[in-house]
């Protein structure tokens, strides 16, 4: 009998921390937090402090960081620059934050994916493919026009390049103020870690022979969306 009522309770429970985990960072509990640097950074908590009420003002809330482009003269040619609560005070406790991805011809943004946020991608200009993977390992991949929006799902592996023959740019929202971002390449080449690298060896070797299988379906994802 105690078993049948607590059943209803943990779907419930479950229910309710599901629902939570669908929005991004946690609900505010006053209408604005604009970050301050004045406090020393001994303390720790999740997120950045308040600054005093009295001393808000309206360029809190405004930034100028993503008004030109970024310098996209480097191997991938393409920069991407981020601005969350730390460098934007209006954004802490709001769940947000934004970001400008510019790619110069053949430029790209390598795989990479943020673990706490979706992103919502706009491109303001050019031409970019853009895709993900999902954890069954399928490819999701679209071309992207001037005015298109594409949405990459929290937690997933995903990358976009240029596809044009100009500059391109696009930018992002994605929900949460600190979204982090794991660099695929850099995480797996550029730790100092012999077993890291022992592994990488081992996959690179194991792989070789699907590498034609992998290329191709990656080549027939673009084809396909290049055609539609
Ligand atoms: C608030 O603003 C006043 C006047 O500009 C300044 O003197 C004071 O240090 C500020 N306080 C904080 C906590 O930022
Ligand atoms: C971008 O904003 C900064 C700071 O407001 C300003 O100095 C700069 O001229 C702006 N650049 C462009 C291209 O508008
Ligand atoms: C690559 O794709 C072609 C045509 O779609 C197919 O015939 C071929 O078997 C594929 N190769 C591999 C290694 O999967």
């Amino acid at each position: 009998m105690k078993c049948s009522m607590y059943l209803p309770l943990s779907l419930l429970f479950c229910l309710c921390s599901y629902i939570r985990t669908c929005f991004a960072d946690n609900a505010p509990l006053q209408d604005i937090c604009p970050t301050t640097t004045q406090i020393e950074k001994n303390i720790f908590i999740n997120g950045f402090l308040c600054k005093n009420p009295n001393n808000v003002t309206a360029s809190d809330f405004k930034t100028s960081r993503l008004n030109h482009s970024g310098d996209t003269d480097n191997f991938l040619r393409s920069s991407v620059d981020f601005v969350t609560a730390a460098e934007f005070p209006g954004l802490n406790t709001m769940g947000l934050s934004v970001a400008r991805t510019d790619m110069a011809v053949d430029g790209m943004v390598q795989p990479h994916y943020h673990p706490r946020a979706s992103e919502m991608f706009y491109v303001s200009r050019g031409v970019i493919i853009a895709g993900f993977i999902d954890t069954r390992g399928r490819l999701f991949q679209q071309h992207l026009k001037e005015g298109d929006v594409f949405v990459f799902p929290r937690g997933l592996l995903h990358f976009c390049l240029n596809a044009g023959f100009d500059l391109a740019t696009a930018f992002s929202v994605l929900n949460s103020q600190n979204p982090g971002v794991m660099r695929l390449a850099d995480a797996m080449f550029l730790t100092d870690s012999d077993v890291l690298q022992k592994l990488m060896k081992k996959m690179i070797g194991l792989s070789a022979m699907e590498l034609g299988h992998m290329k191709n379906t990656t080549l027939m994802g673009l084809e396909e969306n290049v055609s539609s």
